[in-house]
Order: structure tokens, then C-alpha cells, then sequence
């Protein structure tokens, strides 16, 4: 069966090509622009950087200086939404590969990729249904020193409350929870009203799930920031992501868009939402396809 033997021969020979292809586009890092109108009127713009889902391990160069790289772009404000650790030894490594952007002001949560090590999945699983079966059987990461690295150098840790922060002439009030991908998400202790003396109100998770978004636009925060999905991570041509690994539907795997998605700017109960495709992946499953690693720079200005 020469014919058939051909056949399978092409279809491993471009298998092959497709990994590799796969495999390179984890390091074609890009940084992402948008506006979003939600300053007060007198504002100045804010130039927020959403860093997302580093999954750093220590031999990661090319990501490493791409990450610090990006001080270069002096944001006002950096936003960590989490899932920055893919090692036990990887918390200096971010810390470093962060460098100036530490001396930035920020706010942080953690995802699950903090808290458990990585383990080995089947690269399919992104796109197949949420199993709900969670990784929490691993070894810890070192999550605490995460922490009190970050808030040593003065981010505000976000884990299930709110705070404000003053960043240049704008105040703006946060909400953030842990991880709703593993359940952690206490949004009882964020529920309110969102400050209405502040100058803009920003929600915080790691995994965009709608109870969150819900929450967050119902209680008035202008705009919620979150990761997780990694855009879909492994995508059609042009970018269309076939899940999320999470409720959000696969349109709003990344990018900015609106809560609900039907609102229009100024629907009462409703917000932004920007979702980072994140910057590295779970490295067992080192693959991304028409789905860069990103980071976003958001522009705040007036609505
Ligand atoms: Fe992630």
C-alpha cells in the first residue's frame, strides 16, 4: 500500500510542521493597544499595563527579556492578573524578569498556576469541555513569597478585597478576587457599590467567570481586568477561539469587549471587559496557534 503509506507519511510530516509552527508561536510576543473611555472628563490619560498568565520557568530567556523589556514602556499603572509561576524556583526569576515595572504602582491576584505545579495535560484539552477536574493535587508553588515579593515592592494584593490607589492625579478604587477557576473567589467580600468618589473603579480576577463579571458590572466598576484563558491558546485562522476553559463564551477570549456583551458604554449594571491572552502557557502544553502571547498596553481616558 504504497499510496496509504504515503499518505500517513505526509499527514506526520505535517503534523510535525504544525507543533513546531505551534510550539515557535509561544515565543512571538506582541503588545496590545486600546483605548478605553471611562476617565472623567478633566482626566489626564492613564496608560495601564495588563500583564497576564506569565507561567514562568527559569530557562525561559527569550520571555524573560521580552518581559523587561516592556518597563521601557513606563506605564502608569501595572495590573497582574495572575498565573505568573510554571516552577518552584521561578518567583526571583519573575520578580527580576519584571525589574523596573515593580517600582510602577500595581495591583495583583493570584491564579492556580500560582498556587499548584504544573502538571502534565493533554495539548487538546483547550479544546474540549471543562472537565472540572482541578490540579490541586500538586505540589505547592511557592505562592507566599510571590506575594511578599510583590507587596514589598508595593503592589496591592487584590486576593478577595478592595483598596484604592492614587496614581497621579487619578484615584482609582479596585475590586479583586482569588481564583474563580478553583472556587477561591469570595465575592461576598468585595459586593457593594463600587466608590463613587473615585475617579474610575477597576475589577480584578484571574479567570473571567460571569458570576464575577456579573458581580463587578452590576456594583458599577467601569471595567474588569482579567486572564486566564490564554486566548483560546490553540485557535482557527484569524484568531477565533474555540473555548475558554471557563463559562465566558469563546468570542470574548481576548481582547476588549463589553459586559454584558449585548451593553452599550453608559447601560446601567454594565462594564468594560478586557481579557489578556497572557503571555506564556502551562509548560507541558508549550503550543499556541493564531494566538500570540500578549500583553496589553490600556489606555484610560476620558468617556
Ligand atoms: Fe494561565
Amino acid at each position: 500500500m504504497p499510496l496509504l503509506r504515503a499518505l500517513v507519511g505526509a499527514g506526520a510530516v505535517s503534523g510535525v510542521a504544525l507543533t513546531a509552527y505551534a510550539v515557535r508561536e509561544t515565543r512571538e510576543f506582541r503588545l496590545r493597544r486600546y483605548d478605553v473611555p471611562i476617565l472623567p472628563a478633566d482626566q489626564r490619560p492613564l496608560r495601564v499595563l495588563h500583564l497576564s498568565d506569565i507561567h514562568m520557568t527559569p530557562g525561559q530567556r527569550a520571555k524573560q527579556e521580552w518581559l523587561a523589556d516592556l518597563a521601557l514602556l513606563d506605564p502608569d499603572l501595572v495590573v497582574d492578573t495572575g498565573d505568573n509561576l510554571a516552577h518552584r524556583d521561578s518567583v526571583p526569576v519573575v520578580c527580576d524578569s519584571l525589574g523596573q515595572l515593580l517600582d510602577r504602582p500595581g495591583v495583583f491576584v493570584h491564579g492556580s498556576n500560582d498556587y499548584y505545579e504544573p502538571t502534565l495535560r493533554n495539548p487538546l484539552r483547550y479544546l474540549l469541555p471543562d472537565s472540572g477536574r482541578r490540579h490541586i493535587r500538586s505540589p505547592m508553588l511557592p505562592w507566599p513569597e510571590l506575594t511578599r515579593s510583590f507587596t514589598a515592592a508595593g503592589w496591592l494584593d487584590l486576593t478577595n478585597r478592595t483598596a484604592s490607589l492614587t496614581v497621579g492625579e487619578t484615584t482609582i478604587a479596585f475590586a479583586g478576587v482569588d481564583d474563580p477557576h478553583l472556587g477561591y473567589d469570595k465575592l461576598e467580600t468585595v459586593h457593594g457599590p463600587a466608590d463613587p468618589a473615585a475617579d474610575v473603579r477597576l475589577g480584578v480576577a484571574h479567570a473571567p467567570y460571569l458570576r464575577v463579571l456579573d458581580q463587578y458590572a452590576a456594583d458599577g466598576y467601569d471595567a474588569v481586568l482579567a486572564g486566564h484563558t490564554h486566548g483560546g491558546q490553540v485557535c482557527l485562522p484569524g484568531g477565533r477561539a474555540l473555548t475558554t476553559n471557563c463559562d465566558l463564551e469563546p468570542d470574548r477570549a481576548r481582547g476588549l469587549h463589553r459586559h454584558p456583551a449585548d451593553s452599550r458604554p453608559g447601560d446601567p449594571g454594565s462594564s468594560w471587559l478586557h481579557v489578556s491572552a497572557g503571555i506564556g502557557t502551562n509548560p507541558f502544553t508549550r503550543l499556541r496557534l493564531n494566538c500570540r502571547p500578549e500583553a496589553t498596553l490600556l489606555t484610560l481616558v476620558p468617556g
